[in-house]
């Protein structure tokens, strides 16, 4: 089994729905279980709406002491939804010591070099879990070179003091309105078909998916960054 955190302190920047759609692309090859530790609920609503369609496991739980035993679950994959917000740091740090990844969403926007950079710092490395930034929420209207120059930037560090880049996943998650509108319509995204924006939306988390699996396979543990 596998624990994949979606983590965090910037609110909005797409746990929530990386975790539930990830979940959905996992699910196709994988038992899969997601967990919402987030008092607010975001992935559980959804879960709610989406019933008994849903293609994987679902709870909630935020007691740290339930969280701790969460690898005595017979799943291939768990995914944990976590909290955007500090006061959430003890359950936070529940998941992370269970976590054998973690998936840190950014959007291209510059209010989310600072807490993304802090997360890793505070959360993700004390806790020794190897990770990648997700580029998501990525507008393609704006060019490839905007795109290209995110990337740069994350890769560089030239905003995270003191480093000289944080890992990512090569792919990224293009901005869509269907994406938006799932929590709303009670469905993941392997649960539309045959539209354009549907089969980019498919893609584009199938993609992540396969990175995911594809570093684990090389032995991904060794090749992201670990608590220094
Ligand atoms: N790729 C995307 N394209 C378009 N909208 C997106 C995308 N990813 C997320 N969103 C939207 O952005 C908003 C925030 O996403 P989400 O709730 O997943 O973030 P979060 O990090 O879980 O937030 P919180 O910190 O409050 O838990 C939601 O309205 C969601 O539908
Ligand atoms: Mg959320």
């Amino acid at each position: 089994m596998r624990v994949i955190s979606v983590t965090g302190q910037k609110g909005g920047v797409g746990k929530s729905t990386t975790a539930m759609n990830l979940a959905a692309t996992l699910s196709r090859a994988n038992r899969v279980l997601v967990v919402d530790v987030d008092p607010q609920r975001t992935s559980t609503s959804w879960a709610e709406r989406a019933g008994d369609d849903l293609p994987f496991d679902f709870a909630s739980n935020t007691d740290p002491d339930v969280i701790a035993q969460i690898r005595r679950l017979d799943h291939d994959i768990v995914v944990v939804d976590t909290p955007g917000n500090l006061q959430a740091a003890p359950v936070l740090n529940a998941v992370l010591a269970q976590s054998d990844f973690a998936i840190l969403p950014i959007t291209p926007a510059f209010v989310d070099i600072d807490p993304v950079h802090e997360t890793v710092r505070d959360y993700v490395r004390p806790n020794n879990v190897p990770y990648r930034l997700l580029l998501n929420r990525v507008n393609r209207a704006r060019g490839d070179r905007r795109l290209d120059a995110w990337k740069e930037l994350l890769d560089n560090g030239e905003f995270f003091a003191g480093e000289t880049g944080l890992p990512r996943f090569t792919n990224h998650i293009r901005m869509s309105a269907l994406v938006e509108d799932m929590p709303l319509e009670g469905r993941v995204v392997t649960q539309y078909n045959d539209t354009r924006a549907s089969q980019a939306a498919i893609q584009d988390y199938t993609m992540v998916s396969l990175e995911l699996t594809s570093i684990w396979a090389n032995g991904g543990d060794s090749l992201s960054e670990r608590k220094v």
